[in-house]
């Protein structure tokens, strides 16, 4: 994948009405608050901070659509799970997220990001479990793999394996570690 263009193309917040339809495939990225949802954009689209990233949970809390090479979007999403705005996501995030996972009609994945230190939680679960129903299937990144040494790293992958039944793609942020896979991923959905 080479990246020739990017663009911050749509925003939709809590009060936008309906899901735009670009007419182009849509790879969206869900997780947690703080998983690393946004960096990884940034990563994937060889940008700094082009999407915001910020220490703090909950900094996203839009849904962001970057287009890529005029070609297909990169769909950042508000994290789930973060204690100060987890009232607030339920009651508007949530089903802004889930009136786009159901009514986009050109969603074509859905990267499921988890902390490679934690063990998924209700919320990852009932994510993954709702993808399913959308007829989709997540593609699992394990985030943050800088934070664990080489043997954790392959216990906690084969422990997520395990959680989801699908491969467990790992990726730092730091050294960018698990970007070509996860660019052939795309490539293929895409092609
Ligand atoms: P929300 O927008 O709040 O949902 O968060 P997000 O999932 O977009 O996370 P974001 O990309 O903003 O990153 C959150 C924090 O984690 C920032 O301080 C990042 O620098 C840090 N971070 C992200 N990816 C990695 C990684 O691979 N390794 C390490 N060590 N830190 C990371
Ligand atoms: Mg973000």
């Amino acid at each position: 994948m080479i990246i020739k263009s990017v663009e911050l193309k749509t925003v939709i917040g809590v009060t936008t009405k309906g899901i735009p339809e670009t007419g182009q495939p849509e790879i969206a990225f869900a997780g947690r608050s703080n998983v690393g949802k946004s960096s990884l954009i940034n990563a994937l689209m060889n940008r700094k901070n082009y999407a915001r990233v910020s220490e703090t949970p909950g900094k996203t809390m839009t849904i962001n659509f970057y287009h890529i090479n005029g070609e297909f979007y990169l769909v950042d999403l508000p994290g789930y799970g973060y204690a100060r705005v987890h009232n607030d996501f339920k009651a508007e995030w949530g089903p802004m997220i889930e009136g786009y996972f159901r009514d986009s009609g050109d969603l074509r994945a859905i990267f499921l990001l988890i902390d490679i230190r934690r063990d998924p939680n209700d919320d990852d679960l009932m994510m993954f479990e709702w993808m399913k129903g959308a007829g989709i299937d997540p593609v699992i990144i394990a985030t943050k793999a800088d934070k664990v040494k080489r043997q954790e790293k392959i216990k906690r992958l084969k422990a997520l394996e395990n959680v989801f039944h699908v491969k467990v793609i790992p990726f730092s942020f730091l050294d960018k570690s698990g970007r070509e896979e996860i660019y052939e991923v795309i490539d293929e959905l895409l092609t």
